[in-house]
């Protein structure tokens, strides 16, 4: 890929899962419904927002963002409705909310999960009628805004337990999509690896390093906690801290790897075997096919395996 072709907004999709996502992300880009983000963190949620704005008939006006969990209680109902001089004090000048800012465009609520139940009920009036006030003013505001949320928290537990208002909830979810976790989209890893890596080799102006082949192999076993962030930033250290063109597993860095390692002293065969099946198991998202496809083993062996574990209890 030449750096031309490397735009901000790369989205990288190998796997069945992605590619359909990508799809659905045409159409929705085409309506003006709300959508509803959701996955782990680290999955690429800002990405697809991104993606959504940038095909659809939005496009040229603004993309604005708020991130509901970085900004202060006391100070997000100002980040979104604005407000006038002398509002409160503290209101030495007139603000322009992002609401306002983003009018005609998108405006992405990231981290929607994160806002205060005593700001949800204006919220949600701002979102339905399309208006709302600046603090400090009687003054109505019309706007037209496509909403996007995103949220790496179990929204139903947050509605359960009366944190997030269920109306508000319906209102942003009209189209919801959610964003497997890296480990269930294996195809994936080393096409975003090789993309990574190019970036990373670019931005620190050193030259293009390429994986061997066994250092994917580790990176498609790696369970990947944090997601493509996690891959990014495996990347990037091996870029820093190595200076070799071809990465063998040792450039990685990964602890997994370091644990997997059969010669672990004080480790006896059958622990490091029971480790590595576990690992690989959790990496497959406990898919036993796949597990055992990899490992090279029969599922019949693989089965034993496992019913040997259960019942030693540990
Ligand atoms: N499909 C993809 N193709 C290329 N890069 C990606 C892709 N998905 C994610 N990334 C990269 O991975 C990193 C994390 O993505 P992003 O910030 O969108 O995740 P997120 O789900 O919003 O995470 P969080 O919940 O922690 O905010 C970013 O650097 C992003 O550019
Ligand atoms: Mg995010």
């Amino acid at each position: 890929m030449s750096l031309e072709k490397v735009k901000w907004n790369t989205v990288i999709a190998e796997s069945p899962l992605m590619k359909k996502i990508l799809e659905d992300v045409e159409k929705i880009a085409k309506s003006h419904a709300s959508v509803f983000i959701s996955g782990e963190s680290g999955t690429g949620k800002e990405v697809i927002a991104h993606a959504i704005h940038y095909q659809s008939d939005r496009k040229e006006n603004p993309f604005i963002k708020v991130n509901c969990a970085a900004i202060p209680e006391t100070l997000l109902e100002s980040e979104f409705f604005g407000h006038e001089k002398g509002a409160f004090t503290g209101a030495i000048t007139k603000r322009i909310g992002r609401f306002e800012l983003a009018h005609r465009g998108t405006l992405l609520l990231d981290e929607v999960s994160e806002i205060p139940l005593s700001l949800q009920c204006k919220l949600l009036r701002a979102i339905q009628e399309q208006e709302f006030e600046r603090i400090g003013s009687t003054n109505t505001l019309k706007v037209n805004i496509r909403f996007i949320s995103t949220s790496n928290r179990q929204m139903k537990e947050a509605i359960e337990t009366k944190l997030f208002r269920e109306d508000l909830y319906f209102r942003l979810n009209v189209v919801p999509i959610h964003l497997p976790p890296l480990r269930e989209r294996k195809e994936d890893i080393i096409p975003l690896a090789e993309y990574l890596l190019e970036k990373v080799c670019k931005e620190n102006e050193k030259p293009l390093k390429k994986l061997s082949d066994d250092a994917c192999r580790v990176l498609l076993e790696y369970p990947f906690q944090g997601n493509i962030r996690e891959l990014a930033n495996i990347m990037e250290r091996s870029v820093i801290m190595n200076a070799e063109e071809i990465l063998y597993p040792e450039h990685l860095h990964l602890d997994e790897t370091l644990n997997l390692c059969p010669v672990s002293q004080g480790k006896t065969l059958k622990e490091v075997e029971r480790r590595v099946i576990l690992e690989t198991l959790r990496s497959f998202g406990e898919n036993r096919t796949k597990t055992a496809t990899a490992l090279g083993i029969s599922i019949r062996t693989l089965r034993n395996k496992l019913l040997e574990y259960s019942l030693t209890h540990n």
